[in-house]
């Protein structure tokens, strides 16, 4: 626990993930201490390193998110993030009514957490809405992710460009499915991203009216578009990610 902790500690210290909070790391000294006093000192392991890798990633994701839609600091209680969704309510109808599973995430948020997540995606993961809200696509991976899989994912992304994987995820019970994932991004009506789309097709599942996954994966992705697209036309300027 102690070392998982320091490990965490050199994440929140490290250039990458951009943020400093004082605060935070004084709750990683303490429980490190605390940690010191029970466990005898070790060298954490890779797995251990990755999983508070991930751990602080989270943290600090569901932090800043909320801080930034609500100008708040966090205050030990936690956040309703569900409520807080920046999605204007008519793209939200107009996403509500594709039938398969997505999720929106935001390139302009730090650590690009989810925007919105289709009631199909919470039904193959088994977490809530609130549960995912805010947080990045990353809480899927587990022991058996293939590394090489998530670096292929993280360089398109990088790239602006769109990718199509097979990557083992893992439900919130802890059960795994192969995810046939298309992600791409998604432009507005000026031509800046505004989003990211994850489409997720379960190889084992046999919906899909006869459609090949790629076909679904196209399908989904064309509606997310065009409801993206059509809405910030509408919305003027000062719509989203114009920045
Ligand atoms: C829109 C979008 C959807 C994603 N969906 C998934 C997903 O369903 N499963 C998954 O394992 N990773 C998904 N990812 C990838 C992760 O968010 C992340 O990019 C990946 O874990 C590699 O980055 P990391 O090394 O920083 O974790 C998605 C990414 C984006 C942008």
């Amino acid at each position: 626990m102690a070392a998982a902790f320091g490990a965490c500690r050199e994440e929140v210290r490290g250039e990458g993930c951009g943020f400093r909070s004082e605060d935070l790391m004084d709750s990683f000294e303490d429980a490190d201490n605390r940690g010191l006093e029970a466990e005898e000192l070790r060298e954490a392991s890779d797995l251990e390193k990755q999983k508070a890798s991930n751990a602080a990633k989270n943290i600090i994701s569901i932090l800043t998110y909320y801080r930034k839609h609500t100008n708040r600091l966090f205050c030990g209680k936690r956040c309703c993030i569900a409520s807080t969704a920046p999605l204007s309510s008519s793209l939200n109808i107009s996403l509500g009514r594709i039938q398969q599973s997505f999720v929106l995430t935001d390139p302009n948020l730090p650590d690009m957490p989810i925007v919105y997540a289709s009631d199909a995606f919470l039904s193959l993961t088994g977490y809530s809405r609130q549960e995912v809200l805010g947080r990045n696509c990353r809480f899927l991976n587990g022991p058996g992710t293939d590394v090489e899989t998530l670096q292929e994912m993280k360089d398109s992304i990088q790239a602006e460009q769109a990718c199509s994987v097979r990557v083992l995820n893992y439900r919130k019970d802890e059960s795994t499915f192969w995810n046939l994932l298309h992600i791409s991004p998604v432009r507005n009506a000026t031509g800046k991203i505004a989003f990211y789309v994850g489409v997720q097709i379960n190889e084992s599942s046999k919906d899909g009216n006869g459609l090949s996954p790629e076909m679904r994966q196209f399908s989904a992705v064309a509606s997310v578009k065009v409801a993206v697209r059509s809405l910030s036309a509408c919305a003027g300027p000062s719509s989203r990610s114009s920045s």
